[in-house]
């Protein structure tokens, strides 16, 4: 491909100093406008929205409901293998079309035990085997048959299970429409899937069924399952994290540290994709044209842009290193666009941002504190006694808070030193809480909609093809005066 050079008209400019000049509308309407985005070559996103990896923003309920409402989640590494791996787990289990390892009891477990399994993973029916480690199905036991009193807890499940003789069951694979049917017909929730020796190959849900029907636009991998993202780091215990996250099914590598155009990321990148061909892979965080091409060069399928925008950043404030986030996005366009999917991170403030973002080069948009507040962030509500206003928590993960608490959790010397030895370049703040994140993603596909309507367009891919060539035919820059009129309200 042939790379452009970068106007000098893009040299220091962000989101509020551009609008977009509006094209004759040609969408019948708007509420129809198709937003699909690739993510990578082998991933694309129907809403492409991508949460940050932050300890404020993404755990598993974010992951979640970022994927059933078309973008992603990327799961913070500021946590111990284990349990980041048990939260990508957790999220691929969850609403997935079929569940393929479902959790198993054996017919000896007693009834006190299975109440305490099925609390434990927040589960409505447990599929009985006949033998620890069997995997032959011999009944299932739901909630429902499951007695309240204790004196029954010493007495073994068998007694109380529906016996495989009694269940229905279904061949591995059926469809979602005759699952759907069986499950109708048999007025059931739940439909083991067995081969023909009674060894259990999956189970599917009709409340799982239901959900994701009703969102046609979730994020789903080849197995129905929702797509969630894992960041991981370059040093130390970063293998040893990434060989549990493909085990436990991640569908994307972040290899993410604050300047990614380093020599540090090359023997990692090199490594991961080595080790694992199959995992797509994202790194950054660069903001340069070369820092891209370096990226492109070491074989990354993505690259994240953005040094210094994000609102718990001081990276600008303590080092001077950053350039302004649209131009950054422009400069990586001109020097990889078409060869590898770009993510623009950090700094969006307003839903126009996001548009921008898309429409200048971006192929994904990261978001953190726009997310951040919200009930499916991690952390809790904090309410002012005095004014009963409600806030959450945000910070940077290089805040000193985050870093504290990353390192209770590790136990990765190389982290531990690099991070006591590394002053601080994030800072922790209190938002306002914002209720559910799905109100707010909600709000940002209707406003992404309507931008692609004033761009003269009726898909987003549309829009992008018609303006990435030139940006500026269709940007209009701001005096002051043009900003205080566009943004002061
Ligand atoms: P927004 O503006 O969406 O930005 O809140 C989210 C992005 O900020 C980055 N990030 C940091 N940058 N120091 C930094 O310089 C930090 O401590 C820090 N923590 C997060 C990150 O790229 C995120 O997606």
């Amino acid at each position: 491909m042939n790379h452009p050079q970068l106007e000098p008209a893009w040299i220091g400019k962000t989101f509020d100093d551009f609008l977009f000049r509006p094209q004759k509308g040609i969408a019948p309407t708007r509420s129809q406008i198709p937003l699909t985005s690739p993510l990578t070559s082998s991933l694309s996103l129907e809403l492409p929205i991508v949460s940050s990896n932050m300890d404020s923003v993404t755990g598993r309920k974010m992951a979640e409901t970022m994927a059933l409402e078309g973008g992603l989640g990327v799961i913070h590494r500021g946590q111990s293998i284990e349990t980041q791996t048990a939260t990508v787990e957790r999220v691929k289990r969850s609403h997935s079309a079929i569940i393929e390892n479902p959790l198993l009891l054996p017919l000896r477990a007693t009834i006190g035990e299975a109440r305490a399994f099925a609390r434990q993973h927040n589960i409505n029916g447990i599929l009985i085997e006949t033998m620890p480690g069997s995997n032959i199905l011999a009944g299932v036991l739901t909630r429902r048959d499951i007695p309240w009193q204790s004196e029954s807890d010493r007495r073994p499940v068998e007694e109380f299970m529906t016996p495989f003789d009694e269940l229905k069951t279904a061949p591995y694979p059926v469809s979602a429409d005759d699952a759907d049917r069986i499950m109708f017909e048999g007025r059931i929730e739940r439909l083991p899937l067995v081969d023909s020796d009674r060894q259990i190959q999956g189970l599917i849900t009709r409340k799982d069924l239901r959900f994701l029907r009703e969102r046609p636009y979730a994020s789903k991998d080849s197995k129905g399952r929702l797509l969630v993202a894992a960041a991981i780091g370059c040093t130390g215990d970063y293998i040893e994290r990434a060989d549990q996250l493909a085990s436990a099914g991640v569908d994307c590598f972040f290899v993410d540290i604050a300047h990614g155009h380093s020599a540090v990321l090359e023997k990692a990148i090199e490594m991961l994709k080595t080790r694992f061909p199959e995992v797509p892979l994202i790194s950054g965080n660069v903001a340069t044209g070369e820092g891209a091409r370096f990226m492109r060069t070491l074989g990354a399928d993505g690259v994240k842009v953005g040094v210094g925008p994000g609102r718990g950043c001081r990276t600008r404030l303590e080092t001077a290193a950053g350039i302004p986030q649209l131009q950054a996005i422009r400069e990586v366009w001109c020097a990889v666009g078409g060869e590898m999917s770009i993510m623009a991170d950090g700094g969006v403030r307003y839903d126009k941002d996001i548009f921008l973002a898309l429409a200048c080069g971006a192929d994904t948009v990261m978001l953190g504190s726009a997310l951040s507040g919200t009930d499916e962030a991690p952390g809790r509500v904090i309410e002012d006694p005095a004014t009963h206003t409600k806030k959450k928590i945000y910070r940077g993960m290089t805040s000193p808070e985050a870093v504290l608490e990353s390192l209770y959790e590790t136990s990765d010397n190389d982290a531990l030193d690099s991070a006591l030895d590394t002053p601080a370049e994030g800072q922790e703040m209190q938002v306002p809480y914002k209720g559910s994140v799905t109100d707010i993603l909600h709000r940002i596909r209707g406003h992404l909609r309507s931008a692609v309507s004033y761009a003269g367009s009726e898909t987003l891919a549309g829009a992008r093809a018609q303006i990435l060539p030139d940006p500026l035919a269709y940007l209009v820059p701001l005096t002051p005066a043009a900003q205080r009129e566009s943004y002061e309200r």
